[in-house]
């Protein structure tokens, strides 16, 4: 059993040290622990250049991306698979997870197991699951988007996330220390996602049920829906895991989310919601190549007005 901590913050921070916390619990347990840190690594931003989503949805083949080997990415995603648990640790930068987790992230997209199950690359058909602990110095009013983000970077790796925890006002690095309650939760977590690794069929959520507003993910942000690329969507939409319904009263007057019947039909825990929108992209991409020459005609005027730039 072999178990990842991706952490993003300080060497030495806050989430390192809470990283380390649940992987003396997962060592205890028995397994295999690894931790690293993304500011050791060389990783390129994501050029946009597609050729991995135009290789999946449009050739039905496998990609791999253009800079597979030059820098550290492969690295870090043979880990990454081939890790039974992983606990992504990442620090709140303007209410968000620091963009270098962002950056390691959108690079995912060559990566993605259930658009490689689509297209019937072996190497992805396995079971993970993960837990995730979002940092800050602020409460979550600062924090509002960052454990929303990291769940959604798990979600579409196909992992099963068992655990999501948020640490609140911890701004210098270590001040976490002096909170006990944040470290025993941490060492929770880390048992947590023994727990998942060890019964991933049955396991649910075994966090805090009362983290946010969705029953399915626990995210606390709400979406108002839009129409789907291929049907209506929903009322409101949970905009982490993409399962829909509506805002209803309880008994006792407060507002919940509730999952209309069909509400995760375009799950992302359960590879529906990803399998959809590689049908999405083929579909949308196609149009592109059935314009291209057109499309190629029209830029020209884009690319030919310069406006200033700032020299450097
Ligand atoms: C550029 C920057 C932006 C930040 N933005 C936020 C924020 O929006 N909300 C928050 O709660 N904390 C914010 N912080 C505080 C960090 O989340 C906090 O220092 C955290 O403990 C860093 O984790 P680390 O010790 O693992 O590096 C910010 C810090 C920096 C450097």
């Amino acid at each position: 059993m072999k178990v990842l901590a991706l952490t993003a913050g300080r060497k030495n921070g806050n989430g390192e040290i809470l990283a380390k916390e649940a992987l003396m619990r997962v060592e205890e347990l028995g397994a295999e622990v690894k931790m690293i840190n993304l500011h050791d690594y060389r990783i390129t931003p994501c050029s946009g250049c597609e050729s991995c989503t135009v290789k999946f949805t449009q050739k039905g083949e496998a990609p791999e991306c253009v800079y597979r080997g030059k820098d550290d990415m492969e690295l870090i995603m043979k880990e990454w698979l081939g890790a039974d648990g992983i606990i992504s640790v990442v620090p709140a930068y303007s209410f968000m997870p620091a963009g270098i987790y962002r950056v390691f992230c959108d690079r995912h997209l060559a990566y993605e197991p259930n658009f490689h199950k689509q297209v019937g690359n072996p190497d992805y058909f396995r079971h993970r699951v993960g837990a995730i602990i979002g940092n800050g110095g602020s409460t979550r009013s600062w924090m509002s988007l960052t454990l929303e983000c990291i769940n959604i970077t798990l979600l579409t790796q196909d992992i099963k996330v068992v655990d999501q925890m948020m640490v609140n006002r911890a701004p210098r690095p270590g001040q976490i220390l002096m909170d006990d309650g944040a470290l025993a939760r941490a060492r929770q977590l880390g048992e947590n996602v023994v727990k998942g690794i060890q019964n991933y069929d049955s396991v649910g959520f075994l966090g805090d049920e009362n983290l946010g507003w969705c029953p399915v993910c626990r995210s606390n942000v709400l979406s108002l829906g839009q129409p789907h690329w291929n049907e209506e969507g929903f009322a409101i939409e949970c905009p982490v895991c993409h399962c829909g319904g509506d805002i209803e009263k309880d008994e006792n007057g407060k507002w919940k989310f509730v999952i209309q019947e069909d509400g995760c039909r375009k799950s992302m825990l359960d590879g529906s919601g990803a399998r959809d929108h590689f049908f999405e992209i083929q579909e949308t991409m196609r149009k592109y190549f059935q314009n291209q020459e057109q499309i190629t005609e029209k830029k020209k005027k884009y690319a030919d007005y310069r406006p200033a730039s700032i020299e450097r």
